[in-house]
């Protein structure tokens, strides 16, 4: 099928089978290897990404799901070269080690943080529930996001 979305702004035309996986056309199909694949089976939420502003595992959204979409990754948070301050704050904080979650989580907080501005903890945790971390502990992850919210820098 021709798939037509929009991915980081960016309106985008592939020819893929209908049954292959957001995952699998951003990272082989437009490069975009910011998103991971951790378990493959919708369990670890490394490869979360945003679509139509829901937080999605990209291994479980099929092309034929896609069309006309809105697609959110990673590479969408650029800032001519910058950093953004979620991604800024992160680093502060301690929420990177080996970051191979990371992606996932700051696209998980973004879909929360643009639903609920002033998350408590307690709601942070919840929103991240579906994301799996093995390095951090998750405190340095939700301070990163409340510092954000306490500082009022758009994400
Ligand atoms: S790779 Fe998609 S949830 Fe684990
Ligand atoms: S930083 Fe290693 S899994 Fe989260």
């Amino acid at each position: 099928m021709i798939l037509n979305m929009t991915v980081n702004g960016r309106e985008v035309r592939v020819d893929v089978p209908e049954s292959k996986r957001l995952l699998d056309i951003l990272r082989d199909d437009l490069l975009l290897t910011g998103t991971k694949e951790g378990c493959g089976v919708g369990e670890c939420g490394a490869c979360t990404v945003i679509v139509d502003d829901a937080a999605v595992n990209a291994c479980l959204v099929l092309s034929a799901q896609l069309t006309g979409s809105r697609v959110e990754t990673v590479e969408g948070l650029d800032r001519g070269g910058h950093l953004s301050p979620l991604q800024q704050a992160f680093l502060e904080h301690g929420a990177v080690q080996c970051g191979f979650c990371t992606p996932g989580m700051l696209m998980s907080a973004i879909a929360l943080l643009r639903k609920n501005p002033r998350p408590t903890e307690a709601e942070i945790r919840t929103a991240l529930a579906g994301n799996l971390c093995r390095c951090t502990g998750y405190a340095p992850i939700t301070e990163a996001i409340l510092a954000v919210v306490a500082a009022g820098d758009h994400v």
